[in-house]
């Protein structure tokens, strides 16, 4: 609440659902919804996370995504019913190891992450907030770290193939490979918000 992206839905005076809304240039990140226990299958997800998207959409942004763990069966069928996609999957958890890297720089580095990003389809996590993952330029991951090549390319806390970091704190990856301790599966869903772009 304090950054400014936390909601919450009231309902006759009461709160009875929170969640997040993170942007990024033209990109709106949803996080965090959690409906009261006692008051799930009443449509108060479905309602909040359409406010969300509307609240982004005002806000400037033309895509929005979120993820969600694959465990999750009632998310994935509330957020298909909103009309988000799957797109690719996620893994996160703590790496086993800092690699040895090299660190790129200016012009080299601005190619490598385009060139990253453009087989991820745009795709990725923050280097400074990695569970945020969302459609970003080359120039919003270089502004928040600096990509480093181990056996691929990374940059911050967020890896395009296998973790690598401080094995004391969460990082997030494209390939499950290389971690100490993984945590569940996860689908970044996106749905585009303006007809046109
Ligand atoms: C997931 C969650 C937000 C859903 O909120 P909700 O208010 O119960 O959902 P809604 O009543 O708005 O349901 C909307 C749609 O979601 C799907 N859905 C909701 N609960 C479901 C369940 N238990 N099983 C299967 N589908 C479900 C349905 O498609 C439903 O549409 P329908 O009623 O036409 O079938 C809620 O269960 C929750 O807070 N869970 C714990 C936290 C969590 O997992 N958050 C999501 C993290 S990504």
């Amino acid at each position: 609440m304090r950054e400014g992206r936390a909601y919450v839905a009231v309902l006759n005076g009461r709160i009875v659902a929170v969640a997040a809304l993170v942007l990024i240039g033209k990109s709106a990140y949803l996080q965090g919804l959690r409906v009261r226990p006692e008051l799930r299958g009443r449509g108060v997800g479905e309602t909040t996370t359409r406010f969300l998207l509307e609240e982004a959409r005002r806000r400037g942004a033309v895509v929005a995504t979120l993820l969600v763990a694959e465990w999750n069966t009632p998310s994935h069928a509330l957020v298909k019913k909103v009309g988000f996609k799957p797109r690719m999957y996620i893994y996160g958890g703590k790496p086993a190891r800092r690699g040895e890297s090299k660190c790129l720089s200016s012009l080299e580095a601005y190619e490598a992450v385009s060139e990253a990003l453009g087989r991820s389809r745009g795709y990725a996590c923050l280097p400074d907030e990695p569970w945020v993952c969302t459609a970003v330029t080359p120039w919003e991951l270089l502004a928040r770290g600096r990509p480093c090549i181990d056996k691929s390319l990374y940059i911050g806390r967020f890896s395009f193939g296998s973790a690598i970091g401080d094995p004391d704190i969460d990082v997030t990856s494209l390939s499950l490979d290389g971690y100490r301790e993984r945590y569940t599966t996860y689908i970044l869903y996106a749905i585009e918000l303006q007809e046109k772009f």
